[in-house]
């Protein structure tokens, strides 16, 4: 590996792409397939409709368009960026790496390019993976792509996990931003005590596919929504304090709260602890449902397009998923 110099300036983002599929999913259609209600789902989660890939598209399809925009955006050639981090638990395939795929398409310069499973945290630990990379010089420019595609592993007979995910993609070029702007602060963590809470049992090689188990609920998620719920409630807010020491900023510096959309519970629990207005708060889960990887970049991007953010907005980007793993951000716009 070549010698290295640390980066000591302003780390941030300079384009932010998103792309979800066409195909719709509401709440109505769900009514049909589990036994459900519309008014039990907006009640208990705030989501009314989500996304749904297309039977023929693959997730790295969406994930290409997010990033394609995200590049465009940047003004940077692509050959320029120097390493790839895609962020999933739903890959195109368990081998190649999609960041692989990805980076051919696209024509990203050579070095670091991997595919990395921090579940619905995956968007901000790469994010984090990305600062650390330019922070220590080891490449200046870095494509973060966070997509999830959970309707491939979704057992659309369950009704705990079904109505929750959407799918969708986002992707970040984090790169040298303007002094004042960027990165300013991070935490990120893991309990893997609570790692069982959610998963999905066969399919990888502890428990291989069989004729046997193929036709059986193991090969889909699985979660213990009540306990992923109340580990969710308490670590948002831990999670964003944590980032702001790391900052050296207090809560009342926050312009936005960028929450991972699972459920607006949680959302309205970190408002109330905060005393968080409503519209400092972003809330997409709506209209995506649970999109994991992608729902901070789709957050973001929903709250530009509403005028929420703009240059110098200070953001609080807090997730959590399965593992199970949290992180929190602090970005100056
Ligand atoms: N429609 C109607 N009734 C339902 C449904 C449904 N879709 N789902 C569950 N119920 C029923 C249950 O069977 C239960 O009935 P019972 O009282 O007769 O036993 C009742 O509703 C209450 O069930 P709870 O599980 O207590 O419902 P809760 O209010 O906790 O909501 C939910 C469930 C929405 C899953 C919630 O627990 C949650 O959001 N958890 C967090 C999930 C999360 O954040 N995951 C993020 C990580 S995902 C990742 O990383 C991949």
């Amino acid at each position: 590996m070549s010698k290295t110099t640390v980066f000591e300036g302003p780390i941030g983002v300079l384009g932010l792409g998103v792309c979800v599929p066409n195909r719709i999913l509401s709440n109505a259609d769900l009514e049909k397939m589990v036994d459900t209600t519309d008014e039990w789902i907006v009640t208990r989660t705030g989501i009314h409709e989500r996304r749904i890939l297309e039977d023929h598209q693959v997730p790295s399809d969406i994930a290409y368009q997010a990033a394609k925009r995200a590049i465009e955006e940047s003004g940077v050639d692509p050959s320029e960026i120097g390493a790839l981090i895609y962020c999933t638990y739903t890959p195109d395939h368990f081998m190649p790496p999609t960041a692989c795929i990805l980076q051919h398409k696209l024509g990203i310069g050579s070095g670091l390019c991997y595919d990395m499973n921090a579940a619905c945290t995956g968007f901000i630990y790469g994010l984090q993976n990305a600062y650390a990379m330019i922070r220590s010089g080891m490449a200046k420019k870095v494509l973060v792509i966070g997509c999830d595609c959970a309707s491939r592993i979704v057992d659309y007979t369950d009704r705990n996990t079904c109505i929750l995910f959407g799918d969708g993609a986002g992707a970040m070029v984090i790169g040298e931003v303007p002094e004042g702007r960027g990165i300013l602060g991070n935490m990120a963590g893991c309990d893997g005590a609570g790692a069982m809470l959610i998963y999905q049992k066969v399919g990888a090689c502890a428990f291989p596919m069989t004729k046997q188990n193929i036709d059986t609920k193991d090969r889909y998620m699985q979660m213990n929504g009540r306990e992923v719920f109340k580990f969710a409630v308490k670590i948002v807010t831990d999670a964003v304090e944590a980032a702001l020491a790391d900052a050296g900023l207090d809560v009342k510096d926050v312009d936005l709260l960028v929450p991972h959309q699972a459920n607006v519970r949680i959302i309205q629990a970190a408002q109330e602890r905060f005393n968080f207005a409503e519209e400092k708060t972003v809330i997409t889960m709506d209209k995506y449902g649970n999109t994991s990887a992608a729902s901070i970049p789709l957050a973001l991007d929903d709250a530009r397009k509403r005028g929420k953010l703009k240059v110098g907005t200070t953001c609080a980007l807090v997730a959590f998923g399965a593992g199970l793993t949290y992180a929190a951000s602090i970005v100056r716009w």
